[in-house]
């Protein structure tokens, strides 16, 4: 791709792919490699600008990670972030010890608004109240130009005590005299705070002087563009091969499947397996987007599973053998369909940029993960070569692609739904009956939220404070007794989960307000037959998972 590009060095901090997000969010592109890639393999990819992210390491003990010196001299501008602050004092020349005070959380910083760095950031403020450090006297008459105060996020254990020669502090707190140091001449930057975090109040508009301002990029990163020379690629890629797809209705599948339909058309053909463990309807919502109905000319094979995956669940209980048989079903359908198309050229699969990094620390691995759900796939599946359209893209750029490329809104702000589906949210053995409880609860749950969550927006013209990253309903095993009318029953309680996150590895239960929740339970109860108790799950993970096998 011949694209501007920044290059992210990436040193274990937990947020290597944040900076890069951030960073394309300036509309410039961004890559991210391990600190042990080679500095000719930087060179040769001609970026406009690098960052070195945080680590967990002291650079100044030995063995920890570190970069050689020459990526300092190569002329291009680099920015060193926390770690990488640190460590580009350390190796040319300044100092970096144990801080007399840890910073954390949310720090006051002045900053000097004369740097590049910091054009248009923060309020100017009286010298009066900016604190005065006891430090070097030449670092004294550095802070007075830091005039500007701003909040930054810190979180660090070693500070930089003396700048390397040639770098002039541009900014500090009241417990780090250097929060930022600049050796302007050379384009090389060091701040010791954390900008790509939302808490650093003006971070964006940091990062953006650094890759738009310094660098000079000019910000030709746009999905519109990327799905137009994604497209050009696909088509010299594939020529007039054949190309197959399992497509789960995810969003990075339908994304792709979409993309692909523009690029190749009837080339392409899509295999959608339906196992009867989807959202209510969700099969049907599949197919009338990319059936013969829908919008796109391309051969979509829906098959229709259901009764062959609740014979083989039939008993199973344990929840890894229900995953197991969910997993392997998979396959073994998806290997029938594949047979009947024969060899085709391509098999498309939805990887997506976090999972190329998570392969391995920043792109230091070349071993790719299989896409979660259709794992194993390949091995199965009679074809020439993988192609994956999205592997450089986030999350929210595969969206972005997908609102571009036409796809409806429902399809592209899908909650994440697990591979095996409603099969790890019913408890206990699977039936046909048990699906069809949990998907009503499911869809009335559903409904009763986004409905709640759509008021609230439409009063305050922001999302409520509650609003979960991911909720559905989850049938338990349990049943017990209630009344209903003058009846006794002995019914399923169905359990509703909410729950916030960023990162889905650790998550808190979401505080829907009670009157939505309380609808929810009566609508429930009377619209969904072999109910009697719904219950609210308040358990964060950890300890708990957020599926509920
Ligand atoms: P847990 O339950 O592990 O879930 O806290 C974290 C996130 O991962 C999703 N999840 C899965 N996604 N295949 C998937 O594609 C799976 O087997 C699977 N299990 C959990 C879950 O929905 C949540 O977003």
């Amino acid at each position: 791709m011949d694209q501007e590009k920044v290059i992210v060095i990436d040193f274990g901090g937990q947020y290597n792919q944040l900076v890069a997000r951030r960073v394309r969010e300036c509309n410039v592109y961004c890559e991210i490699y391990s600190y042990r890639t080679d500095i000719e393999q930087i060179k040769a990819m001609n970026p406009k600008g690098i960052i070195l992210t945080g680590g967990p390491n002291s650079c100044y003990e030995e063995n920890s990670p570190t970069y050689t010196k020459e990526l300092f001299e190569l002329g291009i501008p680099v920015l060193g972030l926390c770690y990488g602050a640190q460590l580009m004092m350390h190796v040319l020349g300044g100092k970096v010890e144990k801080a007399p005070v840890r910073e954390y959380g949310k720090t006051d910083v002045y900053v000097n608004a004369d740097s590049p760095l910091f054009e248009g950031v923060g309020t100017s403020v009286d010298r009066n109240d900016i604190p005065v450090l006891d430090v070097a006297p030449e670092m004294k008459e550095d802070h007075k130009s830091d005039d500007h105060h701003t909040v930054c996020w810190m979180s660090h254990f070693d500070y930089i005590s003396k700048v390397a020669p040639g770098f002039s502090v541009v900014a500090h707190t009241a417990d780090c005299p250097v929060a930022t140091a600049q050796n302007r001449e050379k384009n090389l930057y060091a701040i010791q705070f954390h900008p790509e975090v939302l808490h650093t109040q003006e971070g964006s508009r940091m990062l953006h002087n650094f890759v738009r301002g310094v660098c000079g990029c000019a910000g030709t990163w746009r999905m519109d563009s990327f799905v137009e020379s994604a497209i050009h690629e696909i088509r010299e890629k594939v020529g007039n091969g054949k190309v197959l797809l399992a497509l789960s209705g995810g969003v990075d599948s339908s994304v792709l499947a979409a993309l692909l339909a523009k690029a190749i058309g009837k080339q392409l053909t899509c295999v959608f397996v339906d196992h009867g463990l989807l959202r209510k309807n969700e099969g049907d919502e599949v197919e009338g987007v990319f059936g013969k109905n829908g919008s796109f000319d391309i051969n979509f094979v829906r098959v229709n599973a259901q009764e062959r995956y609740y014979a083989k669940l039939a008993g199973v209980t344990e929840p890894e053998q229900k995953r197991k048989i969910i997993g392997e079903e998979f396959i073994r359908v998806f290997e029938e369909e594949a047979k009947k198309i024969g060899t085709v050229d391509f098999l498309a699969q939805g990887t997506i940029y976090p999972d190329v990094v998570e392969s391995g620390l920043g792109g230091e691995s070349a071993v790719i993960k299989s896409h979660h759900n259709v794992g194993g796939l390949p091995d199965y599946v009679d074809f020439k070569e993988i192609i994956e359209p999205l592997r450089n893209l986030f999350k929210d750029e595969v969206r972005k692609a997908g609102l571009e490329l036409g796809l409806p809104d429902y399809l592209v702000y899908r909650q994440p739904f697990p591979g095996p589906g409603l099969g790890i949210r019913i408890i206990g053995e699977v039936t046909a009956e048990k699906v069809r409880i949990v998907q009503d609860a499911d869809f009335i749950y559903r409904e009763e939220v986004e409905g709640a969550a759509a008021a609230y927006k439409e009063e305050h013209g922001e999302d409520p404070s509650w609003m979960p990253n991911q909720y559905f309903a989850a049938l338990t095993n349990m049943r017990s007794v209630g009344v209903m009318g003058d009846e006794r029953t002995y019914d399923y309680a169905v359990a509703v989960r909410a729950v916030r996150t960023v990162d889905f590895m650790t998550a808190e239960a979401a505080e829907i307000p009670f009157e939505v929740l309380q609808t929810v339970m009566s609508r429930i109860i009377n619209e969904v037959r072999g109910v009697n108790r719904v219950f609210y799950d308040l358990t964060s993970k950890p300890p708990g998972t957020i599926e509920f096998e």
